[in-house]
């Protein structure tokens, strides 16, 4: 297996598309729901490399003004390369934690967060900020991949756990699956913070892979998720859990044609 790659390092920004595939269903999904509004005041929240920022500034257009929240250094260097190139001056980066925003009370219409938000550590923090800095009727629009992520790859995993008697590994796995966000339950922590929900989009998208090693290798995988992966299986055991792994999973594209991943997209759309 090739190395993981830490998303932070001067590289990675690199290979970090315009706006790569992993999020581009995502942004399309918020995209086609938020509010849209003339002369508004707009925050992108975890833009990344400027997305879906600088497709907001676009969308919005002069009269708005869209306000970009990042903490990565890279990504935060690449999205002003794009603005200078794409001569956009709606837009202010603002490189600091949401945990503390500098915008003042009641000013802000409309914050996006697309797998942004309710991902971070401190997100209380954050969403009493959000809460702070929109104006009454504003609105907060985020996208996130819940509960259910992969589970065809996680059913693979189940079974090889099972196979080779590691117990330990499969309630690790159980709590891995269950650690990310339900609708339910990010409903109910933001309910908790004074939002209300207004909106609600559900919607799927997928991966489907020929070989095994590829998903593996996959450059999303290999910043997003194998280093998590690795660490559910004890280390003397990882190298035949993988190997099993893979051939498992050759074994369904062989008699499947393919390995077809299930991604479950959420829109949620609060008001304060
Ligand atoms: C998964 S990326 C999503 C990027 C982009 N929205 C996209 O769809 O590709 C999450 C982003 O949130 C940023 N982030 C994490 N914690 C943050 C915080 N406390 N305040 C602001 N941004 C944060 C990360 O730096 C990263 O760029």
């Amino acid at each position: 297996m090739k190395q993981t790659l830490n998303w932070k390092s001067r590289e990675v920004v690199h290979i970090y598309d315009e706006v790569n595939l992993w999020s581009a269903p995502f942004g399309r999904l918020l995209l086609e729901n938020i509010p849209m509004m003339p002369a508004a005041q707009v925050v992108d929240i975890g833009f990344g490399t400027g997305f879906p920022l600088i497709e907001l500034s676009q969308r919005f257009g002069d009269k708005s003004n869209i306000y970009g929240i990042d903490i990565w250094e890279e990504g935060i260097h690449r999205t002003k390369t794009r603005i200078a190139t794409l001569e956009i001056n709606n837009i202010e980066i603002l490189e600091e934690s949401a945990t503390s925003i500098k915008i003042g009370d009641n000013q802000i219409d409309l914050v996006t967060s697309s797998l942004g938000v309710n991902n971070f550590d401190q997100r209380g923090d954050v969403y009493l900020e959000i809460h702070r800095i929109l104006k009454k009727g504003g609105r907060l629009c985020l996208t996130t991949n819940p509960v259910g992520t992969f589970e065809e790859l996680f059913e693979v995993f189940d079974s090889v756990f099972q196979e080779m008697g590691m117990e330990e590994e499969q309630s690790r796995l159980e709590e891995y699956i269950q650690h990310r966000n339900t609708e339910k339950g990010i409903i109910s922590e933001l309910e908790q913070y004074g939002f209300e929900v207004l909106k609600i989009k559900r919607d799927t998208t997928n991966m489907r892979f020929a070989d095994a090693r590829a998903i593996l290798n996959h450059s999303l995988m290999r910043i997003g998720f194998r280093e998590s992966w690795e660490r559910m299986v004890r280390e003397d055991k990882r190298e035949e859990f993988f190997e099993r792994l893979t051939q498992k999973i050759d074994d369904i594209v062989e008699s499947k044609g393919e390995f077809l991943m299930t991604i479950p997209m959420l829109y949620l759309e609060f008001g304060k």
